[in-house]
């Protein structure tokens, strides 16, 4: 946006201020939920009064245009209402949970996938999407991990800025172009036992090098609002959190669009036990500087006797208003009211770019005796079992609102299209649900036991993960493991595809099954490209954004841990098994272990395995030291040593081994999805500079700090490809 045209709008900003009553202005701060593809007689009042600002959850098209025609014809000052829904991961078309988009590694492709459900929630009506949630999320247990780019700051920070510009697009104003909204401000994702809501305490170092920096990242992109988070962060709610919400995000990032609240959690603050009565929770968010409250009537009630008691000055009150007037004046929602909602796009393109990005949300955990890809050719028969092998609802995951299932295509009907009629599928649903606990499962063993392939399809249904939707045992539920079992009990060839809304712990299945597909929820093109990948037409490609852990009680566990002062080495970690009766403690290794579980994590952060297999080598380092103002390229050859082309995700990462506050084991810092022919062989450089380096040390300022560096390349987190350099301080 051009200086003068911000200058415009300030201007028209601080005019609108003067003219508008209290009442006005404490309306614009309140948002209310749609009734619903009708408009009540109070609701017209409340627009016509100008005592309410947004609107969420309504997204009939008719009754938004009737509503909008009266906050603009019929209201005082004609200030449009801003229309808000859940647009999470696509909005008639449903694309993968987020946490699959972040197994593309792709930002291109989750920008585009947000660009169609931001066209598509446009063409309804709707200006605003409560996304990207860019909550850190180390806990599988946690219901919203679905929601999350999973659990390192690199990647969602890239993911974040990606889905913001995406739903934004290049002109805000466009009508195809709806407004973003980073959630959960802060912390959400540290809920403690991974049970939704739970207190976080997250120290301001911890907090700052982790938790905010995709919510930095989303600013830097442009996103226009906020949303706090329901928790509480170091025994402040952080929806009156006046460390969050005035000192990092107004001064620290001169952030100049809205806050708004999360449902109710205004009034919420007292049943935190921050405040005694309504009043108090209007008067410490607003102090805090929370903007807007969603769903909740703490501000309307009460924001006025503050600001006529002396306690809340209309300065503050114009601050806030002025903010949200900033954003909707950013969307041109005056002009936008005027015209008629954009089409909404092509079914085919939504389709093809729902498809592209399930195919590269897909990461292959196993393949023995490479049973994929699956020769077609060769088949006669393919049996297809399981209860998520043919539900176009339950491939969708959580917060789909507004997705039609209809426009599902299920595993089942892509083998069976994809199979032709020569190929005899059996299709055996073995289970109601996921959840279900008894079956018998010999139709689907006899099924097997005729085929040349039992491709199984199992995981969590929908309702198992999202807001609220939290498990303590991550195993495959209901009597899954059993159905496994008693498949691989057959001994046809057994495929396992999950589709899941969180990382599961597959110990007790890894070892029944030749090979494993990771499908997260999918989407609507699930099937499609889920077959496209058995079938070898396309070459998986993604890779973990979060570490699986091998049990739950492992959990919290994630690759960019700290090294601790006693790390366990493989010499040193003893099992329960080895140990003699009446052993002396101080034979137990003393580090950082379990006794009764291998401490690393089932699969790694960053893996996932290829049609084809890459080789990497000669890692260089441009020069052994780098100067503070200077960079370094850190470059390593990458070979494509298997039969197919494929895609290969490439990875940096850096340790700095010496920091004022301890620094993690390794960071990523970079990635590329380099694509390879059989035998091809890449040179792929990424340049370092002091600010990759920087982080909040013990002054809790961000600064990189000189001394040695470890950088490694590779195709997971776990590579061991080493080259280092020095940071140093330039002689003067
Ligand atoms: C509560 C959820 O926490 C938030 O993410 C969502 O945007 C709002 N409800 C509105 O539905």
């Amino acid at each position: 946006m051009s200086r003068e045209t911000n200058e415009a709008t300030e201007r028209q900003i601080r005019s609108l201020l003067q003219r508008m009553t209290l009442a006005e202005k404490i309306g614009q701060m309140t948002q209310l939920n749609g009734d619903e593809g009708r408009v009540s007689d109070a609701l017209a009042d409340r627009v016509r009064s100008g005592t309410v600002g947004s609107i969420l959850n309504e997204v009939d098209g008719p009754t938004q245009q009737a509503l909008q025609r009266i906050a603009t014809e019929e209201s005082r000052l004609g200030i449009p209402l801003i229309f808000g829904r859940d647009v999470i991961h696509g909005f008639r078309t449903i694309l993968p949970i987020p946490l699959g988009q972040a197994a593309s590694w792709n930002p291109q492709t989750v920008r585009e996938g947000a660009r169609l459900a931001a066209a598509e929630a446009a063409a309804s009506g709707l200006q605003w999407t409560f996304a990207p949630m860019v909550d850190i999320a180390r806990d599988p247990r946690w219901g919203r991990v679905a929601e999350s780019f999973g659990e390192d700051p690199h990647l969602a920070s890239v993911m974040a800025a990606a889905m913001v510009k995406g739903f934004q697009g290049p002109d805000p104003t466009a009508p195809d172009a709806i407004a973003a909204c980073v959630k959960h401000f802060a912390g959400y994702g540290a809920s403690e036992s991974g049970k939704d809501y739970n207190t976080t305490n997250i120290p301001e170092n911890e907090l700052r090098n982790v938790y905010l920096r995709p919510f930095k990242a989303a600013v830097d992109a442009g996103v226009m609002t906020f949303m706090t988070s329901f928790s509480d962060l170091d025994g402040v709610p952080a929806t009156a959190n006046a460390f969050l919400l005035t000192t990092v995000l107004r001064k620290e990032w001169g952030f100049d669009g809205f806050v708004v609240s999360d449902w109710d959690s205004v009034r919420q603050l007292a049943v935190h036990g921050m405040t005694e009565t309504d009043r108090e929770s209007a008067f410490e968010a607003v102090t805090a500087g929370l903007d807007m409250e969603m769903a909740g009537d703490a501000y309307l009630s009460h924001l006025s006797a503050l600001v006529e008691a002396g306690r809340v000055t209309v300065a503050q009150i114009d601050e806030r208003v002025g903010n949200i007037l900033r954003v909707k004046a950013r969307l041109g929602l005056s002009d936008r009211a005027r015209t008629p909602p954009c089409s909404p796009p092509e079914p085919a393109s939504a389709r093809a770019i729902a498809k592209r990005a399930a195919v590269e949300s897909l990461v292959l955990l196993r393949n023995d005796h490479r049973v994929l890809p699956l020769d077609r050719a060769a088949l006669d028969s393919v049996a297809v079992i399981g209860p998520m092998a043919d539900d176009g609802y339950e491939q969708l995951g959580t917060w789909i609102f507004d997705g039609d299932p209809a426009r599902s295509v299920t595993p089942l009907a892509a083998l069976v299209e994809g199979l032709g009629p020569g190929v005899d599928v059996r299709y055996v649903r073995g289970l109601e649900t996921t959840r279900s606990r008894t079956a018998t499962f010999d139709e689907a063993a006899t099924a097997a036991e005729a085929a040349d392939v039992a491709l199984l399809f199992v995981g969590e249904e929908s309702i198992l993960s999202g807001e609220a939707h939290c498990r303590a045992d991550i195993d495959l539920p209901g009597a899954q493991v059993e159905l496994v079992r008693r498949i691989r009990r057959t001994g046809t060839p057994t495929v396992a595809v999950i589709m899941a809304g969180r990382p599961l712990t597959l110990t007790n299945v890894f070892d029944e099954v030749d090979a494993l597909l990771y499908a997260w929820h999918p989407g609507a093109m699930g099937g499609p490209a889920i077959a496209d990948v058995l079938f070898g037409i396309e070459s998986p490609s993604g890779k973990l954004p979060i570490s699986f852990p091998r049990v739950a009680g492992q959990i919290p566990i994630y690759y960019n841990h700290k090294n601790t002062g006693r790390p366990a080495s493989p010499g040193s970690v003893v099992s329960i098994e080895s140990i003699e009766s009446r052993a002396p403690q101080t034979s137990f290794g003393m580090t950082s272990f379990y006794l009764d579980v291998d401490p690393t994590p089932l699969f790694p952060f960053g893996y996932g395995l290829s049609y084809s297999s890459f080789e990497y080598a000669d890692i260089e380092v441009s020069a052994p030291q780098m100067d503070m103002a200077g960079s370094v390229t850190v470059s390593a050859s990458v070979s494509n040593s298997g039969p197919v082309a494929a895609v290969e995700v490439v990875q940096l990462y850096v340790r700095d081994l010496v920091g004022s506050t301890t620094r993690p084991v390794k960071e990523l810092k970079g990635f590329r999805r380099v694509e390879l022919s059989p035998g091809q062989s890449k040179r792929v450089a990424f340049v370092l500079t002091a600010d990759d380096l920087a982080f909040y040390g013990r002054n809790q300022r961000r600064a990189a700090e000189p001394g040695e560096f470890h950088v490694w390349i590779g195709g997971c987190s776990t590579t061991e490809l080493r080259g280092e350099f020095r940071l140093r301080v330039e002689d003067r």
